[in-house]
This record gives C-alpha cells, sequence and structure tokens, in this order.
C-alpha cells in the first residue's frame, strides 16, 4: 500500500506588527517577524525511536512559537527507507521555499544528492541522528549534524551490566562458571550507532574485569518483530544458557522479551536473563518498570529535537544559540545519554515528558 506523503502544518499563528499611523509614509515602520518553514523526512516513519523524536520536535515548535512570537511551519515526510524517495523529497521541500532541511538520512553513506541540491539552492541542512561521515559534512559551511555519541551508548549499557554484576554477579551467571554468555541484537549493518554500540558495550564489559562469551549475534534492523524472531532462534539453540541479552535499541530489547514470554518463560523465573536495551522510549521504560529489562539507555529524544529547532532557528534568524546547545567544530550537537534503570526511572520519564 503506498502510504500518503504528510504534511503537517503546525499551528500558524501569524503575528503583523505595523506601527505607524502618523500620516507620514516615511514613519512609518514596519516590523514583520519573520516566519520559519522547516522541511523534515526521516528515513521511516514507523520506527519507535524516530515517532517519539518528531513527536518531541512538534511539542517544542509549539511551545518556541509562543516563546519567539513567530509562526513555525512544518513540512514532515517519510522517506520510507529509500534513499531516493528522500532525494526526491528535498526537491520539494526547496521548490515550497522552506528555510531549513532537517534530514534523517537513509543511506547514511549516500548523502551526496541532498548536499549538491541543497548547496545549489542555498538551503541550509541539519542532519540529525543517521550520523553521515565527517567528510560529508564539511562539503560545505552549511551542513550540521544534531545526535548523540555512540560511544557513550555502548558505554553505559556496559556499565548497567557491570554495576549489576557488582551485587548480583551470580544471579547473572547462572551455571556459575565465572563467564556471562550473552547473544547480540544489531541494528542496521552500515549503521554508525549499531556498529559501535556493539563494540563499546563488550569493551566496557570486559574492561571492568568481566569475562564474556559471545553465543551468537544478529542483525534484525532495530525492529522488534525480527529481534523476536531472531531471539526464538537463539533460544532453540542455546536455551537456557542465554544469560545476558545486549540489544542495539529498545524495539529489539523488546523483541527478545516477545521471544522469552512466547517460550514459556516467566519474568520472576530463574532462567529470565539479563535483557538491556538503549534508547528509553516509553515502552521500552515500561519494560524497565516491569523488571523485564534491566536498562536501558537514554537517547535523549526531547534533547535533541530541541537542539534541531533551537539550531534551524539561530540559523534562520541570524540569532546565537542558547549555551545549552554547544555548536561542536560549527557543524556537530551532540546531546549526552544517560543511563535508565528502576533507580532512576521516574525522573528520566518527567524529564521527557516536561
Ligand atoms: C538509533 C536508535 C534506534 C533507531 C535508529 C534509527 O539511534 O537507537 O532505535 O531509531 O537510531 O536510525
Amino acid at each position: 500500500m503506498k502510504r500518503k506523503r504528510y504534511i503537517s502544518v503546525l499551528a500558524v499563528m501569524s503575528v503583523m506588527t505595523a506601527l505607524g499611523g502618523c500620516g507620514m509614509q516615511n514613519n512609518f515602520v514596519e516590523e514583520q517577524p519573520k516566519n520559519m518553514t522547516i522541511g523534515i523526512s526521516v528515513y521511516d516513519q514507523y520506527d519507535t525511536f524516530i515517532s517519539e523524536l518528531m513527536s518531541q520536535f512538534q511539542s517544542y515548535v509549539k511551545e518556541k512559537e509562543k516563546d519567539w512570537g513567530i509562526s513555525i511551519t512544518l513540512e514532515i515526510q517519510n522517506a520510507e527507507q529509500n534513499q531516493l524517495v528522500q532525494n526526491s523529497q528535498l526537491d520539494s521541500f526547496i521548490e515550497d521555499g522552506v528555510d531549513i532541511a532537517c534530514i534523517n538520512l537513509v543511506d547514511r553513506t549516500d548523502a551526496s544528492s541532498i548536499i549538491e541540491k541543497a548547496k545549489t539552492s542555498d538551503v541550509p541542512v541539519i542532519f540529525f541522528n543517521r550520523e553521515l561521515v565527517k567528510e560529508d559534512l564539511e562539503r560545505w559551511d552549511k551542513l550540521y549534524y544534531v545526535g548523540a555519541d555512540a560511544y557513550e551508548s555502548g558505554k553505559l549499557q556496559g556499565d548497567i551490566l557491570v554495576n549489576e554484576c557488582e551485587t548480583n554477579f551470580d544471579k547473572i551467571d547462572r551455571n556459575h562458571d565465572g563467564v556471562l554468555q550473552y547473544v547480540m541484537l544489531e541494528g542496521e549493518a552500515s549503521h554508525n550507532d549499531s556498529l559501535i554500540r556493539s563494540m563499546t558495550v563488550i569493551q566496557e564489559i570486559t574492561e571492568n574485569g568481566y569475562t564474556v562469551e559471545k553465543l551468537s549475534d544478529e542483525i534484525a534492523n532495530w525492529n522488534r518483530d525480527q529481534a523476536a524472531n531472531k531471539m526464538k532462534q537463539f533460544l532453540e539453540e542455546f536455551g537456557n544458557s542465554i544469560e545476558v541479552v545486549l540489544a542495539n535499541n529498545d524495539d529489539m530489547a523488546l523483541g527478545a522479551i516477545d521471544a522469552l514470554k512466547t517460550a514459556g518463560m516467566e519474568n520472576s523465573s530463574e532462567n529470565w536473563p539479563a535483557v538491556l536495551g538503549i534508547d528509553g522510549t516509553t515502552v521500552g521504560l515500561e519494560a524497565v518498570e516491569k523488571g523485564e529489562m534491566l536498562g536501558t539507555v537514554l537517547n535523549d529524544a526531547r534533547g535533541q529535537a530541541s537542539g534541531m529547532l533551537e539550531l534551524a532557528y539561530s540559523l534562520t534568524m541570524g540569532t546565537k544559540l542558547p549555551k545549552k546547545y554547544q555548536l561542536i567544530d560549527d557543524k556537530y550537537i551532540r546531546m549526552p545519554y544517560k543511563i535508565a534503570t528502576k533507580e532512576n526511572l521516574g525522573e528520566i520519564q518527567v524529564e521527557q515528558t516536561k
């Protein structure tokens, strides 16, 4: 079924302030606050984290329209995992005269067409979430990236397990061989976040003195159903030997949990492995609350959404970016990740709904 291109035009609040009235045209001072139009293309609108990021963006836009006294028009499109579709979406943003484009690249290694089109029409681009290589970002001075540091997310995921092992090692190391047997569920094959998270999580666990043994790893493309299928196969092959499930994101951790439940395992049972995710999506945090997931790492959707909008505003209006959003190398805004476990869940949930 062909998905509909959708355009969301948000609260258009027209503020026109015309000062004058003394009868002489030259004394007529016209102050017309600029409006801002942003074209956004997401790689896949059905990706849980991306859809939460977009909701955060839309709610931040509403808040800021009031604060800034301008109207902001958003044109949001779904690239449906197709780079060619995304390239032509940028064409229509340009035709529609957007001030700025925010692009969640489908293929992070294939940004050339987007960069060339943007440069030719002088439309600045804020790439987000799917980090392109530095060389591409340096091809024009009006290209930016908003996201987070993938190294940090893997390291913090490792820290959650390390912290737990410090007090509860015997509970996790169920066969008491002193080694943590794990399976890994990875995101897309060439995605920066999956490559780096898979590597740094293991580094962090081993550097903290724990020995691990990989039973298996599989790519599940950030997707819950794919992860459930992979986990079903892991369970058929390794059964109760799986002590730890490391997933590159929450949706895949939830897929693993679905498979554990389908296999008849109960969360309270001794055989339930330690399941770890990344993102801190609403459903992910709920699983932490229920004790199905040992912990997750908050991929700050609210922070990244606000960073994108603040940067778009400062570029369009020529104003200074608030200090909170440090522009590294004149190109990058990276919001920090945060550990989310049962201990600090309330705090995290409040922050994301502020
Ligand atoms: C990651 C996130 C994943 C997925 C991916 C899409 O940062 O953890 O859940 O949304 O981005 O690019």
